[in-house]
């Protein structure tokens, strides 16, 4: 998929930056924004705009929602919504470094920097600090496009996708104190092997998440990474969607809104955000901002 950015179909770099920005100064957004859009290549930088960016730039791009905040049993998802979404990917710290101050740089007039979160790859099979596979069940080749790629929507939105971020923090004192059986349970998978076994309980997560048993059938492309920061550390959660109506789905399930099971992850693992982004296409190596009149 050609008009696709780039790093939202490649395998997830070896090291990443996730910055949120909130928009301060309406006046300069769209200097800004077509400065960002020369710069942005979608491959080392993903860029994602928030329902506000839109709002202020009077515009709709049909799909596009605020995140839900859900309330249940013992549960609370937040949702902190930003205006615009980066994610540097790369290969060396320095280089981000340096990237995250000049797209901060390019974007002052406009907008302030939030969250700026530093990612990981966990071993070369892409694994969650609590140690389990992440990613293997993903969609690939034509079936990652088909899941998270909009088409048929004319250009401007064809190529685009909508993306679900949300960081979670791991509670490692409760990992520690559990056999390796009992995550096994929570996730449905086994540590060691990465197989999954039937005998699982209902609320483990590949059960809470497995994607045919939706109808219509759910597909994610996923490119969470981990975060560590002194002694904390989680997942930055990635999901890339042509709609984010599969995700929401997967949610809450996972909440217990479906049938009042729980998924077992929450034992171990809460989120302290949640957002949702438009990823707009690209032509010519930029991103094509055409559907917002830019
Ligand atoms: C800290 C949070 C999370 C962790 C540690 C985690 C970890 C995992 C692991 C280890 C797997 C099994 C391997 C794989 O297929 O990737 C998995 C599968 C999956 N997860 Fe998560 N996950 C988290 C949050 C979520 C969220 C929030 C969603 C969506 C709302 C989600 C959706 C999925 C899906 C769709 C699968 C594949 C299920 C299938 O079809 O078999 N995960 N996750």
């Amino acid at each position: 998929m050609s008009h696709t950015q780039p790093g939202i179909l490649l395998d997830n770099p070896p090291l990443a930056r996730f910055l949120s920005f909130t928009l301060h100064n309406t006046e300069a957004l769209e200097h800004c924004l077509r400065e960002l859009a020369a710069m942005a290549d979608g491959e080392r930088i993903v860029v994602g705009l928030g329902p506000s960016l839109l709002k202020a730039l009077e515009r709709e791009i049909p799909g596009l929602r605020d995140f839900p905040v859900i309330s249940t049993a013992g549960l609370d998802i937040p949702s902190t919504p930003a205006s615009l979404w980066c994610w540097l990917r790369g290969e060396d710290r320095g280089e981000l470094f340096h990237d995250s101050r000049l797209v901060e740089s390019l974007l002052s007039e406009a907008f302030s920097l939030g969250d700026c979160i530093d990612s990981f790859k966990y071993t070369p099979i892409n694994r969650d600090l609590s140690g389990y596979e992440d990613g293997t069940e993903n969609p690939k080749g034509d079936e990652a496009i088909e899941a998270a790629v909009v088409q048929g929507q004319g250009a401007g939105l064809d190529g685009s996708s909508f993306v679900a971020v949300q960081q979670w923090l791991h509670d490692f004192d409760a990992l520690d104190e559990m056999e390796t059986r009992e995550t096994d349970d929570l996730i449905g998978r086994h540590l060691d092997d990465n197989e999954e076994f039937d005998e699982a309980p209902p609320s483990a997560h590949v059960k809470r998440a497995a994607q045919e048993s939706f109808d219509p059938e759910a597909f994610i492309l996923r490119h969470s990474m981990p975060w560590a920061e002194d002694l904390q550390g989680g997942l930055v959660f990635v999901a890339f969607g042509k709609s984010l109506d599969a995700f929401e789905a997967i949610l809450r399930r996972m909440c217990g809104l479906e049938d009042g099971i729980q998924d077992g992850l929450f034992r171990f693992t809460r989120p302290l955000t949640g957002a949702y982004f438009w990823c707009p296409p690209v032509r010519d190596g930029k991103l094509d901002l055409s559907a917002l009149g830019l």
